[in-house]
């Protein structure tokens, strides 16, 4: 193994900033993809049932050999060329996912020696479908207080691998895909405002129960399926939609302003329905909300940065507008930040 690189600037003696942004964004869905009409030909159900209640046709599956750390690869080196950083110019790294390659070592050090960053503080993060919000959050933090100046952000998640395709109400849900984003002083995404939150007391309604030190894994824990996620759909749904549109109300009167004047929502992607349900609390006209559900489904952590690109791409974004993403999942947990589009 080689040593450490040596930094020239101590990171913990940076002067604090006041403006902190994304300046470089990244996205990847692997090629292979899974259509309704193959998952009903496992389970009772239906295209045209699917489409209706989630508004999904189609989502993305990582490869039989490849695994989180590969795609939330291909994602960090795009954020990384559109920020126009190379990795070592990085001074932390924070992986959200629920699909970690293994239990040990964490995925974000599988990622540090892809990136070819050695010495470059790296750690895993578990926040659920919000775990991106939670990186960009405490990235903000770190960046902020001058701690890091660099810090490289990835929502990424394998759901395919602990999908139980026997179950017609979750497998219908989930795909696989990354984000990323470099967050640093200055950058094209001003991130204005922040917030994230929690409440354990809903922490039995999405979860994998074995593979754990509650309940190691045995042959009878991988006989019952334990190793995969099981969610009560119709109470997420409930809770979902009632936090989200309190994240966004929040963050408008934090900023003086109505959730309706945002240029763009964007909630978590986890049905249709469901960000249908948070634009109608919130009077968020339809053009002003993001619904990009139907060709990945709920991609967990890398829901917000995927959506987020995606509107990107589309030319959604454009400079001086304000745009509100809200994550929300497992824990239950949520994340919210008001960003200001400025020219790149
Ligand atoms: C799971 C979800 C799609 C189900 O949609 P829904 O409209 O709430 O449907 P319900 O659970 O009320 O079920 C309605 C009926 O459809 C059936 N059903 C469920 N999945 C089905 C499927 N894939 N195909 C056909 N029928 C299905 C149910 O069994 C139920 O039948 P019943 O009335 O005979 O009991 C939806 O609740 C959801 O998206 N929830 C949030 C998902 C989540 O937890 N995401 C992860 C974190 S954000």
């Amino acid at each position: 193994m080689q040593s450490p690189q040596t930094r020239s600037e101590p990171s913990p003696f940076a002067p604090a900033v006041d403006t902190c942004s994304i300046a470089g964004m990244g996205y990847f869905l692997p090629p292979d993809t899974v259509t309704n009409h193959q998952l009903a030909l496992t389970v009772e159900t239906s295209d045209e049932w699917i489409i209706e209640r989630t508004g999904i046709h189609q989502r993305h599956r990582i490869a039989q050999d490849e695994a989180t750390s590969d795609i939330a690869h291909r994602a960090a080196v795009a954020a990384l060329v559109d920020a126009g950083v190379s990795p070592r110019d990085l001074d932390l790294i924070l992986l959200a996912t629920a699909t970690p390659d293994t239990p040990v070592p964490s995925t974000a050090c599988y990622l540090q020696a892809r990136l070819d960053c050695p010495g470059v503080p790296s750690m895993d993060l578990g926040a659920g479908c919000s775990g991106f919000g939670y990186g960009l959050h405490m990235a903000l933090a770190a960046v902020r207080s001058g701690m890091h100046r660099r810090v490289l952000v990835v929502g990424a998640d394998a759901l395919t691998r602990v999908t139980n395709y026997g179950d017609r109400q979750s497998c219908i849900l989930f795909g696989d895909g990354a984000g990323a984003a470099v967050v640093s002083e200055g950058g094209f995404l001003e991130v204005l405002y922040s917030s994230i939150g929690a409440d354990g007391r809903g922490a039995n309604l999405i979860r994998i129960q074995a593979g754990g030190s509650r309940m190691p894994a045995s042959a009878d824990s991988v006989a019952a399926s334990m190793h995969t996620l099981e969610l009560k759909g119709r109470e997420v749904f409930k809770v979902a939609v009632r936090q989200m549109s309190e994240c966004i109300r929040d963050a408008a009167a934090a900023l003086g302003m109505a959730p309706s004047d945002f240029d763009l929502v964007i909630p978590h992607q986890a049905n249709a329905r469901i960000v249908e349900a948070v634009g109608s609390q919130l009077g968020v006209h339809a053009d002003n909300l993001v619904i990009d559900i139907s060709q990945t489904g709920n991609t967990a952590a890398a829901s917000i940065p995927i959506a987020l690109g995606r509107a990107r791409e589309h030319g959604r974004l454009k400079p001086g507008q304000l745009v509100a993403v809200v994550g929300f999942g497992a824990g239950m947990a949520w994340a919210c930040q008001v960003l200001r589009v400025h020219e790149k």
